[in-house]
């Protein structure tokens, strides 16, 4: 470890977060009694512009008027490219709405925008008394954002979470697809017998995503999987981003929160492996030895620090049920 000790991340779970159009109110109640740790109220691109003002309305009255039980309550606001984002803070950082949490910026390109943002809800927060300071929650979705993460990273306390925007990614690098996350049918190798294996066209922006956020305590979350109907390849998605460090992915339908849930839940045997891995290293120790074999496979010191991910998972997950 570095003089510098890695900060750990918020104490709550972010297995998954379902968005809603706030255009659509008659989602809102049944969002609220999903399964999913986060809700996102989307006042950006899930909502047309003519209805942006009534979505704004039924924002505010729903943060108030809904029982959002223990869930992290977000909105996602508009990009700072439109005439509507400050609209849009000034909706939501109001006193009489003190159950918001967290207010999600997309299209984050550098530190300037968040700071902005930052500057404007801190002016609103003290003129309105607001007694909860908001977190933020970014979405990292251009070539810029991911050219200039570690910097965007560091730039406010009220960052808490990054998401990684597959779609507007894609837009932003010129890729050639029209699909929303997954492997991609054009982004494939041929196998030694001609077999076709696809690869994963997401792994370098997620894992730049990942250590920026892990370096500065802030959950790193898998953003969208476009094909509701394709239940198998969100699940294999969703397992490629645990197991490179994600913690937790995004719900765009409410079919997809048990299958969010069910890969960021560590599986019973999963933990029953890791409390065995603490067991023969506690075992070791006493025998004053630094490594041990357990199942056949070496472990050491840092197979303690693996197995107390997955732990700190779970008991978080016994403390919140
Ligand atoms: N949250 C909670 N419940 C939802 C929901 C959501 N996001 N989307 C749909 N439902 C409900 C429906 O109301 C319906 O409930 P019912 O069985 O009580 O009638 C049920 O789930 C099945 O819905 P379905 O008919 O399959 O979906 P739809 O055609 O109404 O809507 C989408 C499909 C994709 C348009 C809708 O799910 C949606 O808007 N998702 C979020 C999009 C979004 O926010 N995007 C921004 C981030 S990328
Ligand atoms: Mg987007």
């Amino acid at each position: 470890m570095s003089f510098l000790i890695q900060p750990p991340i918020p104490e709550r779970l972010n297995r998954c977060q379902l968005f809603g159009p706030g255009s659509r109110p008659e989602l809102f109640e049944k969002m609220a009694s999903s399964q999913a740790d986060v809700i996102n109220l989307d006042l950006e691109d899930s909502v047309a512009p003519p209805s942006k003002v009534e979505a704004r309305q039924n924002i505010s009255e729903a943060i108030s008027n809904i029982d959002w039980s223990d869930k992290t309550l977000s909105v996602r606001i508009n990009g700072l490219d439109t005439e509507y984002w400050v609209d849009d803070v000034l909706s939501l950082v109001d006193n009489s709405i003190e159950r918001l949490d967290c207010i999600m910026i997309p299209k984050v390109g550098n530190s300037s925008d968040i700071y902005t943002v930052d500057a404007l809800v801190t002016a609103l927060e003290k003129k309105n008394k607001r007694k909860k300071s908001l977190k933020f929650e970014i979405i990292i979705e251009t070539a810029a954002g991911i050219e200039n993460i570690n910097e965007i990273a560091l730039a406010s306390d009220r960052l808490v979470a990054m998401s990684f925007g597959v779609a507007d990614y894609a837009a932003s690098m010129g890729m050639q697809t029209t699909n929303i996350g997954g492997t991609q049918e054009g982004y494939y190798t041929n196998s030694e017998n001609g077999e076709k294996l696809f690869m994963d066209p997401w792994h370098h922006p997620m894992v730049a995503m990942i250590a920026a956020c892990r370096a500065n305590g802030i959950l790193p979350v898998d953003g969208p999987f476009g094909d509701i109907s394709d239940k198998e390849n969100y699940i294999a998605q969703a397992k490629r981003s645990a197991t490179l460090g994600m913690s937790g992915k995004w719900a765009i339908h409410p079919s997809q929160v048990e299958l969010a849930n069910q890969v960021f839940t560590p599986s019973e045997k999963a933990i029953e492996n890791a409390e065995g891995i603490i067991s023969a290293m506690e075992a070791a120790e006493a025998k004053g030895a630094g490594a041990a074999v357990f199942n056949g496979k070496l472990i050491d010191i840092a197979s303690i620090k693996q197995a107390k991910v997955l732990i700190d998972q779970h008991n978080k997950i016994k403390n919140t049920s």
